[in-house]
């Protein structure tokens, strides 16, 4: 019997959870891809990963060269198969078909979790989304269903999984604006500067005004049957990651140390004031800092293994034990405030 079949479920649907900051390049799907690994390999948790950023840098990381190449060229040109992307579940609904039926999931080994590979042509997408939401505003049904086509993703695979995460693009856009009304849980990846906190108050404001139009399009919906079971939205913050993007030792001036220390110590109230409508009091946000790994981030997207067990020798044994013990600790307190949070 494979593995997955064996596994022991820890509880009846997915988590959802999504890693975003509109900040770019602050360690995102890095984040999503390893401590899915973790999750997964470590704790024997059913992971999905649903790569939503048109940039696909994490499919890129977690499919090995020849699946990659398997998944997007695709050599039988006479049948012009598709790739079975996240664009497969977009476009039916883009021609007016209705969603899709089958989901396009593959395996990746080395990550021990299930992906959603990511497609360009989602940014095509974009403005047939934001078209869309101007009609779900306004209770339209086409609006709507275009609107919950990730929370109709989930409603398919949630009986399937522990977690379900979602990487996305650095954009406050119509993409991610459908993923952040689906799931119900965000962390923030950040890196210590001054725009990934100032990116704190955007999402905070920007998900409120979305909900509510939401539920305004809802409840004037003409035909509410049309439309996929959505009670309400109800996002909940986990967390935020530090991540150290430079090493600080070599990086030169005591400014920028200073600049660097000031941040961080201003960071926890900063997310106690932009999200904490988020957040139950009781519950420590910060789940963990995740150190300048040097050389073996790039070693692990050339290898496309997660960087806990990336097979290399030298200094990467070194930095190896340091990821494995920070994912450690990041998984824990990622257990501890899911656990808070859904508590009843
Ligand atoms: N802990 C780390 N140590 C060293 N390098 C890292 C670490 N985490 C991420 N990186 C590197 O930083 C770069 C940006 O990371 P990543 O792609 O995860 O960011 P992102 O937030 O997803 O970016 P985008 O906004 O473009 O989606 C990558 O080249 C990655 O290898
Ligand atoms: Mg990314």
């Amino acid at each position: 019997m494979e593995k997955a079949a064996r596994r022991k479920r820890t509880s009846k649907e997915a988590k959802t959870i999504c890693f975003f900051n509109n900040k770019g390049g602050v360690g995102k799907t890095t984040l999503v891809a390893n401590l899915a690994a973790e999750l997964s390999l470590n704790h024997d948790k059913k992971v999905l990963i649903i790569d939503a950023d048109p940039q696909c840098n994490l499919s890129q990381y977690v499919l090995t060269d020849d699946d990659f190449i398997n998944a997007y060229y695709s050599r039988d040109s006479e049948k012009d198969a598709e790739p079975e992307t996240i664009f497969s579940v977009i476009r039916p609904l883009s021609l007016g078909k209705g969603y899709n039926t089958k989901l396009p999931i593959r395996n990746i080994k080395e990550f021990g979790a299930d992906v959603i590979i990511g497609d360009p042509r989602l940014a095509l997408h974009e403005d047939l989304l934001a078209q869309d939401w101007r009609e779900a505003k306004a209770g339209g049904i086409r609006g709507l269903r275009t609107t919950l086509v990730f929370h109709n993703v989930i409603l398919q695979a949630r009986k399937d999984y522990d977690y379900i995460f979602f990487d996305m693009g650095p954009s406050l856009g119509a993409i991610n604006r459908a993923i952040l009304l689906a799931v119900d849980y965000f962390i923030v990846p950040m890196a210590i500067d001054i725009f990934s906190s100032w990116a704190l108050k955007n999402i905070g404001d920007a998900v409120k005004l979305w909900e509510k139009d939401l539920a305004y399009g809802l409840s004037n919906s003409e035909f509410p049957s049309e439309v996929p079971n959505f009670s309400k939205s109800n996002l909940k913050f986990v967390g935020y990651v530090t991540q150290q993007h430079k090493e600080r030792s070599r990086d030169g001036s005591a400014r920028i140390v200073e600049a660097y220390e000031e941040i961080s110590n201003k960071l926890p109230a900063v997310v106690k004031k932009q999200l904490n409508s988020f957040y139950p009091s009781s519950m420590n946000p910060h789940l963990g800092e995740i150190k300048h790994l040097a050389s073996l981030a790039p070693k692990s997207q050339t290898l496309h293994q997660p960087m806990i067990s990336v097979k290399a020798k030298g200094s990467f044994t070194v930095s190896r034990k340091q990821a494995r013990e920070i994912y450690q600790a990041l998984a824990l307190r990622f257990f501890e405030n899911i656990e808070l949070l859904a508590a009843p």
